[in-house]
């Protein structure tokens, strides 16, 4: 078993280079099913997450050649399957993608229902919606969820809730659908950008990805032969800002879009952390105690909820009551149970949680409970007296390039530890 070992109380200090946004790849790579020929996607991050979608790809008939640990060739002129590996799909939350593209190009498509997770149930009752509106038939049995159309048709779609899934998978399953497809309060999350952006350079004709009205244009066919870039990842980017806060340093974030980051730099402002954004650039730094705030998690261009276990890591150690208000997931909060062993004082009910101010952290063994969890116990480590042991960093593999390296470089003591069972 692996572990993490950090030996905290190190302000971080340096450069740190951002990778490609992982919720990006997650739908840009089975998006690419919709191209009748070859495409090169280049500045995917190198997690396990693109690797395994990757890997189901093949299975459909892709043909994926990995020119850089962060650039791939897919050549999918010969689809020879729309049934997705159902067990493996049935784990990957982001395999809900492949009902949209496999739908757009096949006209039909099966693929495991990703189940819930520990961030509580995660319905797709839009996304089932929306191939509906478009004239297919959907069935949910098993444990798989099968759908098929004769014809896809463009219609106006109404979501119900905000949902970053189904907004993307919508449009793929539009892309190549008869008319138009009108996208009604869409999410606006910058990977929703993205994928629309990787499917016009294909050949796709999106407009509107950003607001919250999306308007699709059905084309004959999505030739490809395009190399597109991966937009940085806008919480990583955060989770590093965050991090230089926590253990009162002085970092600079690199290839990053900062306008992404508006609304995290403005809480960090708001704390007493300090800013300065320069192109793609972002000096982050603190030289207090900072102060306490009060958040809610919303949609973009709101605070993300995938930044919100790591502000509860400096929330923890500043001086106040802070409260946060998870407005996305019902079981975000499983992180402040590992906190608490750290020496944090959180009071979390149901979807909020109250931090009284401590004025240190301790080290002490934790657990990743998920991905966002497993990088704000990181980022407690750093911050913390003494010793920190961190399992569970499977979930921290998934979302993450190099994390312990990237931190490393900005001065953390941080080592991968192989643990016998
Ligand atoms: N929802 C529904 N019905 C649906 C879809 C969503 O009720 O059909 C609800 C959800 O239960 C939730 C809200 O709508 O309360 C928003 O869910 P959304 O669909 O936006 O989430 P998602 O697409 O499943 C993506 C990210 C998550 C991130 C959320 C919110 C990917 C692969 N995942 O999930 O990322 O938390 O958007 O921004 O893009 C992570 O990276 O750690 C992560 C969990």
């Amino acid at each position: 078993m692996e572990k993490l070992v950090i030996t905290g109380k190190t302000p971080l200090k340096g450069e740190v280079i951002i990778s490609g946004a992982k919720n990006a790849a997650v739908a840009i790579i089975p998006a690419t099913l919709l191209i009748n020929g070859v495409c090169t996607i280049d500045n995917l991050p190198n997690i396990s997450d693109v690797k395994l979608y990757c890997d189901i790809l093949k299975d459909l008939g892709s043909k994926v050649d990995w020119i850089t640990d962060h650039k791939v060739v897919i050549d999918n002129t010969n689809i020879t399957s729309s049934v997705a590996p159902l067990e493996v799909t049935r784990k990957f939350r982001a395999s809900y993608y492949l009902i949209g593209a496999l739908l757009g190009r096949c006209k039909e498509a099966q693929v495991g229902i990703p189940g819930g997770c520990n961030l509580g149930a995660r319905p797709i009752d839009q996304h089932i919606k929306g191939f509906e509106a478009l004239g297919a038939e959907v069935e949910v049995s098993q444990g798989n969820i099968t759908a098929k159309a004769n014809v896809l048709n463009g219609t106006t779609i109404y979501m119900d809730v905000v949902s970053v899934g189904a907004t993307i998978n919508i449009m793929l399953a539009s892309v190549l659908a008869e008319g138009t497809t009108v996208i009604e309060s869409a999410a606006k999350e910058p990977h929703i950008v993205d994928v629309a952006n990787f499917l016009n350079t294909m050949g796709a004709d999106i407009r509107g990805a950003g607001t919250d009205v999306i308007k699709v244009k059905g084309v004959k066919e999505l030739k490809g032969n395009a190399e597109y870039s991966v937009v940085p990842d806008q919480i990583e980017a955060g989770t590093f800002m965050l991090a230089a806060v926590a253990s009162k340093g002085d970092i600079i974030i690199k290839n990053c879009i900062t306008k992404h980051l508006e609304c995290v730099a403005a809480k960090i402002t708001e704390i007493g952390g300090k800013i300065d954004a320069n192109g793609d650039h972002l000096r982050v730094w603190c030289d207090k105690r900072t102060k306490k705030a009060n958040i809610k998690t919303l949609p973009y261009p709101g605070f993300p909820t995938d930044l919100q276990p790591q502000i509860g890591v400096v929330l923890s150690l500043s001086k106040g009551t802070s409260i946060i208000n998870e407005s996305i997931w019902e079981s975000r909060f499983q992180y402040t149970d590992e906190l608490r062993k750290m020496g944090a004082n959180i009071t979390a009910q149901g979807k909020t949680a109250v931090f009284e101010g401590v004025d240190e952290l301790y080290g002490a063994p934790v657990s990743a409970t998920d991905l966002r969890a497993g990088a704000a116990l990181i980022i407690a480590g750093i911050a913390a007296n003494g010793t920190t042991e961190i399992y569970n960093l499977k979930h921290i593999d998934r979302g993450y390039e190099n994390i312990e390296e990237k931190f490393r470089k900005l001065g953390a003591k941080i080592e991968r530890v192989q643990e016998e069972e």
